[in-house]
């Protein structure tokens, strides 16, 4: 697929993107905000989760947010927001006939989880965060596996690097 498609996470030292499913991503700290606001302008479009939607609670500005929900009930009252029951395939497909060269998938886990089980994933960008949750929702779900390369480490403020990385392949549970 020509299509490009950025994997965005803020995670802690332990690997968690959140403590729970409705908690508002408060830890990631300017730096990355400001990263994640940079990648979704440049891309044009971000797709997420109905969980991750609900703890932004309203489409980012001038770009196409698209929101992955099963509950028919949710209409959009935003003309930048979408929300659909489209696979992850199609709904690239819908972008790339749109013209966009690439898309920011912003979580959570279980929608990370769909496009990775799908070999959808080329990039990943992670901002660690020096936080330790214990506990808590990861990056994606059980059974999920891939191998990727290094590309760059980007220091984005005294306590945080980003680790941009690309996907060489998915795989399931590798060892
Ligand atoms: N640290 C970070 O960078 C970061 C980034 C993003 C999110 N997060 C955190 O991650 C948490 C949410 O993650 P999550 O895994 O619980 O939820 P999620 O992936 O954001 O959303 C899951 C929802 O997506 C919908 N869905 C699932 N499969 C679908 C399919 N095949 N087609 C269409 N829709 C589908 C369902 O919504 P319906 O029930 O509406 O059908 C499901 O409840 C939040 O706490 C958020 O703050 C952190």
């Amino acid at each position: 697929m020509a299509i490009k498609t950025i994997l965005l996470m803020a995670q802690t030292l332990d690997g968690k993107i959140a403590r729970h499913a409705d908690h508002f991503p408060d830890w990631t700290g300017k730096a990355d905000k400001q990263l994640f606001v940079r990648l979704t302008r440049r891309a044009g479009a971000i797709i997420m989760g109905s969980k991750t939607y609900d703890t932004i609670g309203k489409p980012l500005p001038g770009r196409r947010n698209i929101v992955m929900t099963r509950n028919p009930s949710r209409v959009s009252q935003w003309e930048n927001l979408i929300y659909t029951s489209q696979s992850p395939q199609v709904i690239l497909e819908g972008l790339e006939d749109e013209g966009f060269n690439e898309v920011v998938l912003a979580g959570g886990a279980r929608i990370n989880t769909l496009f990775a089980e799908n070999g959808l994933i080329d990039e990943v960008m992670v901002t660690i965060t020096p936080m330790i949750f214990g506990s808590g929702i990861a990056m994606f779900e059980k059974g999920v596996g891939g191998r990727l390369s290094l590309l760059r480490v980007i220091p984005i403020d005294p306590e945080r690097v980003c680790l941009h990385y690309r996907f060489i392949d998915t795989t399931q549970e590798t060892g």
